[in-house]
């Protein structure tokens, strides 16, 4: 695309993060089955439900474009997400589980944090205000459940799989 500008892409950038998104909410759910604390099953299906409104949000982004939803995948996400399922099966069964959860989630949320400051960054340089609210909530989300991650890890589970 030679004549490509900033908002071709924040387009493009916004369909692979629609992607990601929506292949997290499937993710989730098999993580959330896995954990062996309820502390972290918890968390995971708190994550999904607020993920769930992160694809809604996304598809109010894409209109304030004036585009329609739509989804790329996500090849980072997809190897993030498969390291995961690695973890999983490697460790089933053991103590160090939980921490090796925690630790592919959190893989995810930075990855998702870093796309969401691009895209409102983006989206402010654009003047797109109707595209800011939308991402500035999702990026204070991702950044919340990275930090209840973080205390998870470092005040219990941690400790379980040492
Ligand atoms: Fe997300």
């Amino acid at each position: 695309m030679p004549n490509a500008t900033l908002k071709d892409l924040l387009l493009h950038q916004l369909k692979d993060t629609y992607g990601a998104e929506q292949a997290i909410v499937k993710a989730l759910p098999k993580m959330a089955a896995a954990a062996q604390s309820d502390e972290l099953r918890g968390a995971f299906g708190v994550h999904l439900e607020e993920t769930k409104e992160q694809v809604t949000r996304l598809e109010k982004v894409f209109k304030a474009l004036g585009e329609k939803p739509e989804a790329l995948e996500c090849k980072a996400m997809s190897g993030i997400l498969a390291e995961g399922e690695e973890v999983i099966k490697e460790f089933k069964g053991s103590p160090a589980l939980d921490a090796g959860l925690i630790a592919a989630a959190q893989a995810v949320e930075h990855y998702e944090i870093t796309r969401y400051g691009t895209l409102l960054a983006w989206a402010k340089q654009l003047g797109l205000s109707d595209a800011e609210g939308p991402l500035k909530e999702t990026l204070i989300e991702e950044e919340n459940t990275d930090s209840i991650l973080s205390e998870l890890a470092e005040e219990m589970v941690n400790a379980q799989a040492a």
